[in-house]
Parts: structure tokens; C-alpha cells; sequence
């Protein structure tokens, strides 16, 4: 059985708007990895990640809860206000009747797979919920993820959703709620508009 003395130890550090900045290209790096793996599947781009990432810099409330084995960047989950987030994302959540003013969007969490199960993940969510509640105008946090139909032949062998993960977690899927985020999927030669479906959690 493995006990705490097998995990090398991993610090959880918030970090909120501009002091993104320095952590940029390193996210970049770990987005690339980890959601190249199914079910995402992300053939990824320095150009799409810069893009993507200036809107979290750009918000004066985002936060990157950073994960750090030495100075190492192992794992990194991001969140900002909806407000502060395209329309892509931010209009169907409002026509379903969240108003935007009054959610946090949690955008990824990504972790190297080494890390994975020792409580990171748990870690991320905690640390996301803690600066939603800090800021003290967020009733609910959101994130959407995407839809995969389930004799998807890309499918790993033994590949677990994530559902069970997130439910344990308090969130639950908005029934309809989804919406399109484009990226360039292996095997594709540019972006297409994938669906992602949306989990939410009333804060306490
Ligand atoms: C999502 C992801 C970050 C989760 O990371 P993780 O660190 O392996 O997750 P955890 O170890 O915190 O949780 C996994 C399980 O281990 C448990 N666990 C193990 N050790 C634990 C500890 N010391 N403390 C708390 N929980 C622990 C958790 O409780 C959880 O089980 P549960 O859901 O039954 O409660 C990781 O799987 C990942 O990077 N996936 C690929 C990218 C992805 O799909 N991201 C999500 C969409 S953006």
C-alpha cells in the first residue's frame, strides 16, 4: 500500500491576475501534454495557448492555483470571473439564467500523470472554491467539460470519466447547458467547435 512517504511533495500556491504572467508559458507547456490525452485530444498550439491564457491575465480576479514539486510546475488549475470570460462561454450561461456577474468559471485543471491520486485535484478545487469565496460576490461555480459519445473509438481501454470525480466534488451537470469551444483535434488540420457540457456548484 503506498503511504505519504511515496509522494514527493507537491505545494499549492493561488496566484491572481498579472502574477500569471511569469507562469504563462509553463501552463502552456502542461496544456499541450495533458489534454492531448483523450478525451480532449488537443493538438496543441503556442499560438492558441497565448491567446487562450491573456484572458486570465487580463482578469484582475482570475486565479492559477499553481502545483510546485521543487521549482517545478507540475499542475496548474485556473478560474476567473464570468464576466470576464468570451461569449462563447458566457451567453448560454446567462440565457440558461446564471447571471454572469454572479458565477466563477473554473477553466482547466491539469496534472502530470505521475501526480496524479495523492489529493491534488481535490486540492485544486478546494483552493478555486477559497478565492471564489474570498472575492464575496459569486453565488455558484462553473466549468464545462466536453462531450464524448461513449462508443467513441478513441477511447483508452479503461479510460474513467471524470463525472464520478466531479459529483464527489458537489458539482452536477446543468441539464442542455453547453457550449462551443473550438480547438484543432489530432488528425484535424484546424479548429473546429467541439461541445462542452456544463457542471455547476451553489457556493455555500
Ligand atoms: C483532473 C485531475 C487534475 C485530477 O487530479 P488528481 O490529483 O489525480 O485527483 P485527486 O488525487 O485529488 O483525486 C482523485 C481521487 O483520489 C482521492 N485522493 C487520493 N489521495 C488523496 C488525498 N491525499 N487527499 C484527498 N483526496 C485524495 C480523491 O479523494 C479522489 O477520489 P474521490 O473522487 O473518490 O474523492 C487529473 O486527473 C488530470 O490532470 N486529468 C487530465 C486533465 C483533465 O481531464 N482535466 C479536467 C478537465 S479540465
Amino acid at each position: 500500500m503506498a503511504s505519504d512517504s511515496d509522494f514527493p511533495r507537491i505545494m499549492l500556491k493561488p496566484l491572481t491576475g498579472v502574477q500569471l504572467e511569469q507562469y504563462v508559458a509553463d501552463l502552456a507547456r502542461l496544456r499541450i501534454e495533458v489534454f492531448r490525452d483523450y478525451p480532449y485530444l488537443y493538438d496543441g498550439s503556442a499560438a492558441y495557448e497565448e491567446k487562450y491564457l491573456r484572458t486570465y491575465v487580463d482578469s484582475p480576479d482570475s486565479v492559477l492555483i499553481a502545483a510546485f514539486h521543487g521549482d517545478q510546475l507540475v499542475g496548474a488549475s485556473t478560474g476567473l470571473p464570468m464576466d470576464h470570460e468570451t461569449d462563447n462561454i458566457k451567453e448560454p450561461v446567462a440565457a440558461a439564467g446564471f447571471p454572469s456577474s454572479e458565477v466563477f468559471y473554473f477553466g482547466e485543471s491539469v496534472l502530470q500523470r505521475s501526480y496524479r491520486g495523492q489529493g491534488i485535484g481535490v486540492g485544486f478545487f478546494r483552493e478555486r472554491e477559497a478565492h471564489a469565496r474570498r472575492l464575496g460576490r459569486f453565488r455558484y461555480c462553473m466549468f464545462c467539460g466536453v462531450v464524448r459519445a461513449d462508443d467513441d473509438l478513441r477511447r483508452p481501454a479503461g479510460h474513467v470519466p471524470l463525472d464520478g470525480f466531479w459529483q464527489r466534488r458537489g458539482y452536477h451537470k446543468v441539464p442542455g447547458l453547453v457550449c462551443r469551444i473550438a480547438w484543432t483535434e489530432l488528425g484535424e488540420t484546424e479548429e473546429t467547435p467541439k461541445v462542452l457540457q456544463f457542471w455547476v456548484r451553489a457556493l455555500d
